[in-house]
């Protein structure tokens, strides 16, 4: 992981937030290359699951929206994590991540009807040591730290401007399901895409940019028939589950990394009746990349009790009023960037007897897609050749133009982020008009006239 992160930084995908302050803890900005690639998986997802289905139409909410909407959501009693405080050097943890997730869920109940006494009690005995100052049975009893970011609107810090930054994008979609039908001549079944920023205060973020206080979801609200029978819901499921695993596969992740979790009842968020947690082999552990849930009719019921307005469906055949139930499949943006870089980091042995370090990325998710270098920076006819071809080709691939060290220097620079072309324009290209386009993965490298470039360097 270590290698990974320097690399982003020496390179300009990942920097530290807030760095000449310091730092913020578990911050992190996203620089020339990793802004690429972030928006080279949002314009795919949307490709992939918006623009193939007819049935799916997207939208972009408000982070802020009316606090009520979190009352009616359950956001605001039940999305809390477990905290637990060592009283000598104060650090906090998440219980369920010292005690282990199938341990927690075991003690969950009594810790949700015992009294503080025998929480005090339990605590030590599951906790025995601080982890972080390793003094004996100083934990506190473990209590509910609800996640939502606060914010006040106005100028009066006063509890009734007192609002939340979403924890989740799905929220804004429940909320515009009314608009969307009416305005979209979309019918069930038919989903809602969203993609952008969600916030939660986690209480330990931390595992590079894998848990943050701030992120990006890409979220789809799939809306059904509510099912008269488990295998309606479960075959509409089925099919997300195989589009999900579709996605990870174009990724370029493998498969063999992902493991499915079935979600154990008692860990099921307030929402769900069922989910499956996509499960990636991170460095640093096999930890979640995307979920599935289906969240029954829970969200647009709420809606509608807290908001007294009608949310159901009304069938344009039958004329038959329901609330749709809903399948989610959510997928986190700054995890599946995380999958990809350690997916893809790859240390090699060359033909020529020297190590390189390659991104092996997808082409179409390479943050550069072909590097222009002249051999020599000092030759004005061949920089002149080369700025022609990079003015050629910028418009339609992100294009660098690099002309400084040796061309080897530049290949491995180039190999380190990804580049899957590089072209060198030499003196036979003066001659001949033809360049050497190097593959970033073979190391081949091959003599293409100028005028073909374009069709050459065509990925997909
Ligand atoms: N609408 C359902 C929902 O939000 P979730 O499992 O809590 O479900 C969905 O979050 C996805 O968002 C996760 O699978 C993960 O990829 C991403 N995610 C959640 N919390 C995150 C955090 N603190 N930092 C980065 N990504 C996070």
């Amino acid at each position: 992981m270590d290698k990974i992160i320097s690399l982003c930084k020496r390179r300009g995908f990942i920097f530290p937030g807030s760095e000449i302050y310091g730092g913020l803890s578990n911050s992190w900005d996203f620089g020339p290359l990793g802004v690429e690639m972030k928006n080279n998986i949002k314009h795919a997802w949307w490709k992939f699951f918006v623009y193939n289905n007819k049935n799916i139409v997207g939208i972009d909410s408000s982070i802020v929206i009316n606090p009520k909407v979190w009352e009616a959501s359950g956001h605001k009693d039940g999305f809390s994590d477990p905290l637990v405080e060592c009283r000598e050097c104060h650090h906090r943890f998440r219980a369920d991540h010292l005690i282990g997730d199938d341990a927690w869920s075991k003690e969950k109940d009594f810790f949700d009807n015992a009294s503080e006494e025998e929480k005090e009690k339990k605590i030590v005995e599951l906790i025995d040591k601080c982890p972080s100052c390793g003094r004996k049975k100083t934990m506190t009893a473990p209590r509910n730290f609800n996640l939502m970011l606060k914010t006040y609107l106005g100028p009066i810090e006063d509890k009734n401007d007192l609002a939340y930054l979403r924890p989740e994008t799905a929220q804004g979609i429940f909320i515009n399901f009314k608009n969307i039908t009416t305005t979209s001549r979309q019918s069930i079944p038919f989903g809602i895409a969203q993609v952008g920023k969600a916030f939660r205060n986690e209480i330990t973020p931390g595992n590079y940019i894998f848990r943050t206080r701030e992120f990006e979801q890409m979220e789809i609200e799939y809306f059904i028939k509510p099912p008269k029978q488990d295998s309606e819901w479960e075959d509409i499921f089925e099919g997300w589950r195989k589009s999900m695993l579709g996605w990870i596969e174009y990724l370029g992740i493998d498969l063999a990394k992902i493991h499915e979790l079935d979600v154990p009842k008692e860990d099921l968020a307030h929402y769900s009746k069922k989910t499956i947690d996509f499960e990636y082999h991170f460095p640093f552990g096999v930890k979640e990349l995307y979920g599935l849930a289906y969240r029954t009719d829970f969200d647009l019921k709420n809606h509608e009790q807290f908001s007294q307005k009608n949310l159901k469906y009304r069938d344009p055949v039958t004329g038959e009023e329901y609330w749709p139930h809903v399948i989610e499949p959510t997928f986190g943006l700054d995890r599946t960037l995380l999958a990809v870089l350690a997916e893809c980091y790859k240390e090699e042995d060359t033909p020529e007897g020297d190590d390189r370090v390659v991104m092996a990325f997808p082409k179409w998710l390479a943050p550069v897609k072909v590097a222009i270098l002249p051999l020599l920076k000092n030759n004005e006819e061949i920089t002149k050749k080369s700025l022609e071809i990079y003015n050629n080709l910028k418009g339609s691939l992100s294009c660098e133009y690099d002309e400084s060290g040796t061309i080897g220097r530049r290949y491995r620079r180039q190999d380190e982020i990804g580049t899957p072309f590089a072209i060198t324009v030499d003196f036979e290209s003066l001659e001949n008009d033809d360049v050497t386009v190097r593959d970033r993965d073979t190391m081949k490298q091959e003599r293409i006239k100028i005028k073909d470039l374009k069709e050459y360097l065509k990925y997909d």
